[in-house]
């Protein structure tokens, strides 16, 4: 029965998608290349992996499990106040760490920096908070997005400035268990509350 509603939901979104963007092959190469890469550069360093949720968290899951040292993980939900699509720069924490980062070797995971306000800010915070480093695996970035510089050690891949969701990322909270990156029909979200 669950098969037949899940058969429904997929054609459904089938026709909100304009394309598929990134295949999941595609996406699991690029997390599988930078967690390798991580895996190496912190040997030893029992580093602490942060996913910002919610969208994160395909991006976490995978990535942990493609690294092949011993991580840890914690998780904190954030939210830039601001009017429609744009992030006014106020940051607010809805959900902290549970851990002490003091001390401690912080990767952040996330899943798209678009204008880099959020990451910007979490970095500066797990610095104040005295981590031992703090560097950033981005799965996706939207250059023409950006409005503030943040340095990301592990990058994923560029993408154009157009409305994605799959792989964590959402429309409205839908599409987030898509296990590929689609842009979605513009139909679908104008005169939406996006
Ligand atoms: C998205 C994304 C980043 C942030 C990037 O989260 O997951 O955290 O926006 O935007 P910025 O570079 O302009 O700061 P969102 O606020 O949509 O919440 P979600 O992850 O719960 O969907």
């Amino acid at each position: 029965m669950s098969r037949g509603l899940g058969d429904v939901y997929k054609r459904q979104v089938q026709e909100d998608i304009d394309h598929e963007l990134i295949s999941k092959e595609e996406i699991s190469d690029i997390i599988n290349r930078a967690a390798a890469q991580a895996s190496e550069d912190y040997r030893g360093k029992n580093p602490l992996l942060v996913c910002v949720l919610k969208g994160a968290v395909n991006t976490l899951a995978a990535f942990s499990q493609a690294m092949s040292i011993p991580v840890q993980m914690d998780f904190m939900s954030l939210s830039s106040y601001g009017s429609g699509t744009e992030s006014s720069g106020k940051i607010t924490v809805r959900q902290d760490l549970s851990t002490d980062v003091r001390g401690r070797h912080v990767l952040i995971v996330e899943d798209i920096i678009d204008s880099g306000i959020t990451l910007a800010w979490l970095v500066d915070e797990l610095k104040r908070r005295r981590a031992a480093s703090v560097e950033i695996f981005a799965l996706l970035e939207k250059p023409a997005r950006r409005k503030v510089n943040v340095d990301v050690k592990y990058k994923g891949r560029e993408i154009p400035d157009e409305f994605v969701v799959g792989f964590g990322l959402d429309y409205d909270e839908y599409y987030r268990n898509l296990d590929s990156i689609a842009v979605l029909k513009p139909s679908v979200y104008e005169g939406g509350q996006a």
